[in-house]
């Protein structure tokens, strides 16, 4: 059945960053393709599969967050490759076909979401001045803070690590009060506060002063699930770019990382793009009371929704299609998130059931009088109300 085989597939991965391995896999495959034709086989087309990489960090890199080509480069590779191979054995070229996936379809999705708070490392509090009558560990970890400089600042921020420590090991054996405990740490968060500022002009940071960012970094608690939305950003250390999409005129004067709504250690985002490196702590507003905050995740449009799961029962977001036209843009569809009775389903949880049980329970705790009749409506009213709502905070 030589005479019916005409086309050849590859795929060699996605988000391929360097073009010197597409090259040299279209190499290997057209050449494939050449001795498939001189075999007598009647060949027609050359599937060249996806791996058309993303630039999410916009290095322009082999980066694996980046890629060191332009969509035209790759095209004129892909044609280059096929049309040698085909020209040197004197056969006519194929017809090429692509299957990118990533490319075409990262740029369609904005995931928008809101933060809900956040917690801030110790603030700036006046710094206590221990007394003579104070533990000599509150009096010494004063004086690393009263001396800290840039000359100073790796060996003194050592030592006040060291104090931390000792502080601890005095509460845990009892010769330590929880108060006394609390001046030590609050002592060392401002040791590191000032580590940070006597080095924000130098020209070298000492690696363990850099990472005190994260460490004294906020936590923005956001209002999605990572194993739901950014799957790639927990299984796979995928960058994503993340950025406010609104406040963009006032400076970020905070540094943060993002914690999701899931109960998992994992539910959260601490690797940011940055041109030159990954960075572990995203620029942020300062949260205002009873304002909302709205952060967007760009280029997630392959692949994050389709392999999104259902961890902790948080469901399909509410999406919006969006059509552009030439005056702006135009509202397609607006298609409804999940509800908890339609995640319930999917485990198996019927909500007529489910309620069924409560009205159930309910009729036997009034009839124990453990419970009022409008205690008792309200319970059942507010259980399926929940069930037909959102999954997220609203
Ligand atoms: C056979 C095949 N073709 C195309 C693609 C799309 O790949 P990409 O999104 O990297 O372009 C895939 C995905 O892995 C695939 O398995």
């Amino acid at each position: 059945m030589l005479d019916c085989l005409q086309l050849l597939h590859f795929h060699i991965g996605s988000q391929i960053s360097a073009i010197s391995v597409i090259k040299e896999a279209l190499r290997e495959a057209s050449r494939i393709y050449v001795e498939l034709a001189g075999l007598g086989a009647n060949m027609r087309y050359l599937d060249v599969g996806g791996g058309l990489a993303v630039d999410y960090d916009g290095s322009q890199t082999s980066f694996y967050a980046s890629k060191n080509y332009s969509t035209q480069n790759y095209a004129n590779d892909v044609v280059a490759e096929v049309q040698e191979a085909c020209r040197v054995k004197g056969i006519a070229v194929p017809t090429l076909i692509s299957e990118s996936g990533r490319a075409v379809a990262s740029h369609q999705s904005v995931l928008v979401f809101d933060v809900l708070g956040s917690s801030d490392a110790p603030s700036n509090d006046e710094v206590e001045v221990p007394g003579e009558e104070d533990h000599a560990i509150l009096r010494e970890m004063y004086e690393i803070y009263q001396n800290l400089s840039p000359k100073t600042v790796q060996e003194l921020y050592n030592d006040a690590i060291q104090f931390k420590e000792e502080a601890i090991s005095l509460f845990n054996f009892g010769y330590f009060s929880l108060s006394e405990r609390a001046r030590a740490e609050r002592l060392f968060w401002a040791c590191c506060r000032k580590a940070l500022s006597v080095v924000s002009h130098a020209d070298y940071v000492p690696e363990d002063i850099e990472e005190l960012h994260q460490s004294m970094a906020s936590i923005y608690y956001i209002n999605l699930s990572v194993f739901q939305s950014m799957p790639d950003a927990w299984a796979i250390d995928q960058l994503f770019p993340i950025l406010p999409i609104h406040r963009l005129n006032e400076e970020p004067s905070c540094r943060g990382t993002l914690a999701d709504l899931t109960c998992d250690s994992d539910g959260k985002i601490t690797q940011f793009i940055d041109l030159r490196d990954v960075k572990h702590v995203l620029e942020l507003h300062p949260l205002e009371l009873d304002q909302p905050y709205y952060l967007g995740m760009f280029l997630g449009g392959a692949y994050q929704e389709i392999m999104g799961n259902l961890h902790n029962l948080f469901g399909d977001t509410n999406a919006v299609h969006i059509h552009m036209t030439p005056k702006g843009y135009q509202v397609e569809h607006v298609v409804k998130g999940d509800t908890m009775t339609e995640v319930l389903g999917y485990v198996q949880y019927d909500a007529e059931d489910m309620i069924e049980n409560i009205r159930r329970r309910s009729e036997l705790a009034l009839h124990d009088n453990k419970i009022t009749l409008e205690e008792s409506q309200l319970l059942i009213q507010h259980y399926e109300h929940s069930l037909s709502r959102y999954t997220y905070l609203v």
